[in-house]
């Protein structure tokens, strides 16, 4: 897989899965927009991608925010020419409650970040990639948008939604040459589920007895399919919705 100078928009890079996600486009050879509300670990990024040779930069984007969103596309654009790739990766984890005691201001939240965040990027990426003529797009859902994940109303559904937005834009875009493909993992360690193992620590063994491979994902092992899935080798994939689980939802 070969991504010389593609131009790679990544949402939440200053952390866990969108960070190795940004390092291994960049060893591919790609420039990237490293995008996250969190400065500082956005700057770690940039100067990780900029440690293997490649030009990146930083947007300070919050993903519920349309004008926000609306401007790190044109700051990608104005800074790298256009969009190749973008990866729909910035989410939050919500609270973890029984549906009919779960907190209305959280579920707000969740779904402002998790899917409207994701439909704001699609939006502006879209716009971009119809007027170039061609794009790969993964959005991040999670094995919580292809069943169920008990106490977490919010997260389930939005995710979920991450799937249906998926499929709806890859027929849409299609024409276009632009494909949108969604990754769901099974729990990967990074701070998200490291802050969720802290609530009980028994989760860890308890989780792990539903993953047939018997250990959680690394950051790495999802990275490796966001980015097969935007390489000319998949080009006939699009609208695909592919658990990187270790064999969980099978
Ligand atoms: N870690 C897992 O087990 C797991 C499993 C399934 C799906 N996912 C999904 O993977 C994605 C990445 O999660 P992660 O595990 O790397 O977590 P993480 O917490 O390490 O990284 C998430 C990043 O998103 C950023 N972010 C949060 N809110 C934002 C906002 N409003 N705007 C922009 N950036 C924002 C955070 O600052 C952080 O850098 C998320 O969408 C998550 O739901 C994670």
């Amino acid at each position: 897989m070969n991504f010389t100078d593609k131009i790679a928009l990544i949402t939440g890079s200053g952390s866990g899965i969108g960070r190795a996600t940004a390092i291994m486009f960049a060893e591919k050879g790609a420039h990237i927009m490293v995008s996250d509300i969190n400065e500082k670990g956005g700057l770690e990024t940039v100067k990780m991608v900029e440690a293997i040779g490649q030009k990146a930069a930083f947007c300070k984007t919050d993903v519920s925010n349309l004008a926000q969103v609306k401007n790190l596309v044109q700051q990608t654009v104005a800074t790298f020419g256009r969009v190749d790739i973008a990866v729909n990766n910035a989410g939050i984890g919500g609270d973890f409650k029984i549906t009919h005691e779960y907190p209305v201001e959280n579920w707000d939240k969740v779904i402002a970040i998790n899917q409207t965040g994701v439909f704001y990027c699609m939006q502006a990426e879209l716009a971009q990639m119809t007027k170039q003529g061609g794009g790969a797009i993964v959005n991040i859902s999670s094995i919580a948008g292809l069943k169920a994940q008990p106490y977490t109303a919010a997260y389930t559904a939005a995710k979920h939604a991450v799937v249906g937005l998926t499929k709806t834009a890859a027929h849409e875009y299609a024409r276009y040459n632009i494909r949108v493909n969604a990754v769901c993992p099974v729990f990967t360690m990074t701070p998200m589920v490291k802050d969720m193992l802290t609530i009980d620590p028994s989760f860890e063994k308890k989780l792990l007895r539903n993953i047939p491979l018997r250990r959680y994902g690394q950051p790495k092992d999802i990275a490796n399919a966001i980015v097969w899935l935007c390489a000319e080798e998949t080009g006939f994939i699009t609208g695909h919705s592919m658990p990187v689980d270790g064999g969980m939802t099978a």
